[in-house]
């Protein structure tokens, strides 16, 4: 089954085409960034726009890239939700417009199932059950993944993101939006143990997480040592440093809770490469297996929604001729006791 991919549920567009036998085929991501760097945070108005006019023109770059057309497709999967209204309509009101003049079958994905389920895009696939933790831009969680469709969260963010966290506490070192490769890059950079920064609720029991306050606390830091540039990369260090302690000693409280083997990452933090080897040498230790997305499929794009759509149609599942998005959509709503991913290739693109 070859589905197409429709994601714009922010301020990237992606698509690209899965094939349930011969893995990815092709794929593409158009970044908004330079729309909204000058603002220093997305403008859902124009990142709705902007999808308005890059869709159509990337769905037919990426058809040709495949060397198919339209006719070639047999099912179409766009992002529901959750996300900016405006933006996940603008995919959602063209994948089930191309679904129904096709006449083929159409889905609608939710954005972070495909996001914990973008490292099946890699091989060696993970095994069920593990722990995910999905570190992005809006969401920070750690979640039980018995199955496709089988969420229990176990833990998420009182207040900011852990993405959002970075790109708060990079503008306020001046650096471009959006900034947490950004502060990372800088980060490897500064001296160690220059600076500590606290971590936010490592000894509250559970395993929810706050960063706001670590972001408040970077501001002071960044105040004391106006004029002085060289306390950037620091701060950064230990900003990051911080971050990233936090989220492993989460992680491996949730994996000694579960009992499970296998640890997932994903989310744009997750290409954070601090964190993947603090992660490795934990998981290292404990005999766990980790595995995360390649760098490019961290953050937003077509090949994580082509692939669990093409999961979801081969499922039996179908979206009826509405158009229905979900801003805010829970992932313990989903349903589905599918199924053996191991027999779903990888990418071959
Ligand atoms: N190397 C890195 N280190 C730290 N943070 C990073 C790195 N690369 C990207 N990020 C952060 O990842 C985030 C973007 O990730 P992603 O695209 O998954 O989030 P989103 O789509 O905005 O949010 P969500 O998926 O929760 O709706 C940004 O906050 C960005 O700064
Ligand atoms: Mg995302």
């Amino acid at each position: 089954m070859n589905v197409l991919g429709i994601e714009t549920s922010c301020d990237e567009t992606g698509i690209a085409i899965y094939d349930s036998d011969a893995g990815l085929l092709a794929h593409v991501v158009y970044s908004q960034t330079a729309i909204h760097a000058p603002f220093g945070g997305v403008v859902p108005e124009l990142a709705s726009r902007d999808h308005v006019k890059c869709t159509l023109p990337l769905i037919m770059q990426v058809l040709k890239e495949a060397d198919m057309t339209l006719r070639d497709l047999s099912g179409i999967a766009y992002t529901k939700g959750p996300g900016l209204v405006g933006a996940l309509l603008v995919g959602a009101m063209l994948g089930r417009t191309l679904g129904f003049a096709l006449n083929i079958p159409t889905i609608g994905v939710h954005h972070l199932e495909a996001h914990l389920l973008s490292p099946f895009l890699e091989d060696p696939k993970p095994s069920f059950p593990f722990l995910a933790g999905l570190f992005s831009g809006g969401h920070t969680l750690l979640i039980k993944v018995t199955g496709v469709g089988a969420y229990e969260v176990l833990g998420e963010t009182l207040d900011d993101a852990v993405g959002e966290a970075f790109d708060k506490t990079a503008k306020l070192l001046g650096l471009p939006y959006p900034g947490g490769a950004e502060l990372a890059a800088l980060a490897r950079r500064g001296q160690i143990n220059r600076f500590y920064f606290p971590r936010p609720m490592i000894k509250k029991p559970g395993f929810d997480f706050s960063f706001s306050g670590l972001k408040t606390y970077a501001s002071h830091v960044i105040f004391n040592h106006l004029g002085d540039d060289l306390a950037k990369a620091d701060i950064a260090r230990a900003f990051e440093e911080a971050v990233v302690e936090t989220l492993v000693v989460k992680c491996k409280r949730a994996l000694k809770e579960t009992g499970y083997q296998h640890l997932v990452i994903a989310g744009g933090v997750s290409a954070n490469l601090s964190l993947r080897a603090a992660l490795m040498h934990i998981c290292e230790q404990k005999g766990v297996s980790l595995y995360f997305p390649r760098t490019e499929w961290c953050t937003d794009n077509g090949a994580m929604i082509a692939y669990v759509g093409a999961l979801r149609l081969l499922a039996g599942e179908r979206e009826d001729l509405s158009v229905v998005v979900r801003a805010r959509w829970p992932l313990e709503e989903l349903r589905l006791g599918v199924c053996n991913l191991r027999s779903f290739p990888a990418n071959n693109a």
